[in-house]
């Protein structure tokens, strides 16, 4: 993998997470997740950031957090915030992008109600749509692969498959 970062971006309930973890293992590498670290560092959830502080607050927090990534990880595959390449567009300064990509009917499917309360972006479906719609062309815009991230392994198989390429 080269001293490469491998970094996963996509909308809320993208499986991002999911298959990092499972990619990660398969290149006997670690797996981290920008919003864990920033729970960790701040020892508050993604939810009690927005409710105290404001999303701008934490739009800073996930500044903070990429460069310190772009310092000090390399070799590791990360997972970040739905919301992180659209205010952090120079994240390809710390690693290949890929995009995982699900539609929104599919993820609205797949997200059960604790995972909906987790995130405070997605409250009002509607406007979380619109999000999306919006978000959709910046992370296909920002990525160096694109894959539909339909079931775990097979999606980890094409992201093997296009990095070796
Ligand atoms: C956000 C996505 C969340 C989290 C925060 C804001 C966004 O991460 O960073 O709630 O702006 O799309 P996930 O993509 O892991 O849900």
């Amino acid at each position: 993998m080269n001293s490469t970062n491998i970094i996963l971006t996509g909308f809320m309930g993208s499986g991002k997470s999911s298959v990092g973890r499972v990619l990660a293992k398969e290149l006997n590498t670690y797996f981290i997740d920008t919003d864990a670290l920033i729970e960790n560092f701040e020892n508050m959830s993604i939810k009690e950031i927005f409710e105290t502080q404001g999303e701008e607050v934490f739009r800073e927090k996930e500044r903070y957090c990429f460069k310190w990534i772009k310092n000090n990880v390399k070799n590791t595959v990360i997972s970040v915030g739905g919301g992180f390449p659209v205010f952090i567009p120079e994240i390809k300064e710390a690693g290949i992008v890929i995009y995982l990509r699900v539609g929104f009917e599919e993820i609205l499917k797949r997200m059960t109600d604790e995972e909906i309360k987790k995130r405070p972006l997605f409250q009002d479906i509607k406007k979380a749509k619109e999000l999306y719609l919006k978000r959709d062309k910046i992370y296909t815009d920002l990525a160096d692969i694109i894959i539909e991230n339909k079931e775990i392994d097979q999606t980890v198989n094409r992201i093997k498959e296009a990095l070796w390429k």
